[in-house]
């Protein structure tokens, strides 16, 4: 069985005062059935985990370079994040994607990098409106998780997380059918490409506009193992109402 994963991408916001959400999370939700993870600003991340340390709240990061180390003025190493406490990384956002460039390749390569320093990786998907309007949705889906995902992964170190770009901070989201659409299919090209074993085993997340109030109806569409969660993220309220909610499903 796949443990659920509620995910929370804090992107650029929080600063060390925040930090009491954790607490207020913690508190709240001691012994989640779920795995809870919160993404903060790498410059909470150490902080954070300490924190967080010995509770239910994970730690993670929003993206990595690709390097090991090196020349690279105002980057951060997949080694540099887990020696600062996190035990994941975000990978091929679609902000990442569209403020920095960042294409396929870039995005394989960071998570190479992340799974060689032992952090899990979560790699993002996702079409734009237009995309979808074209119905071209399951070929871009299908084309970012040929490109962006690395060769040597287990069930345990990859996660997926399915984000249209336009459900993002947006307050729409896909119907549940298109939901189950796309993460069925995603399941499908997995366990095509990685056999049954690996591709049964890997975490598909939702992410765009999840709320407490439309959590539980995307927890009970088929393939969702959980959601990335961006600014419901940010209360530890509204998160630990959808980590309810991952628990119920
Ligand atoms: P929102 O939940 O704010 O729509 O953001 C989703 C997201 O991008 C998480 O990575």
């Amino acid at each position: 069985m796949r443990v659920k994963l509620a995910a929370g991408n804090w992107k650029m916001n929080g600063l060390a005062a925040d930090l009491a959400e954790i607490d207020a999370l913690a508190a709240a939700h001691p012994a989640p059935r779920s795995e809870v993870l919160i993404c903060p600003p790498a410059t909470l991340i150490s902080l954070m985990a300490a924190r967080a340390a010995g509770g239910p709240v994970k730690v993670g990061a929003q993206c990595c370079h690709p390097a090991e180390s090196g020349a690279h003025t105002g980057d951060l190493s997949a080694a540099m994040l887990a020696d600062a406490g996190a035990s994941y990384v975000i990978v091929g956002h679609s902000e990442r994607r569209a403020d920095h460039g960042e294409g396929d390749d870039d995005v394989r390569a960071q998570a190479r990098a992340a799974l060689a320093a032992g952090l899990r990786v979560i790699v993002c998907v996702g079409e734009t409106e237009a995309q979808r309007d074209a119905s071209n949705t399951l070929d871009i889906i299908s084309g970012q998780l040929a490109g962006s995902v690395p060769d040597l992964v287990t069930g345990d170190n990859l996660v997926i997380a399915y984000e249209p770009v336009w459900a993002i901070g947006t307050g729409r989201t896909p119907t549940t059918d298109q939901i189950g659409e796309v993460h069925d299919f995603i399941r499908a090209r997995l366990e095509a490409r990685f056999g049954a074993g690996v591709g049964r085993s890997v975490r598909i997340l939702y992410g765009g506009s999840v709320k407490p109030g439309n959590a539980t109806e995307i927890f009970a569409v088929s393939n969702v193992d959980g959601a990335l969660v961006g600014g419901a993220s940010l209360k530890a309220t509204d998160f630990g109402a959808i980590i309810a909610a991952l628990d119920e499903a």
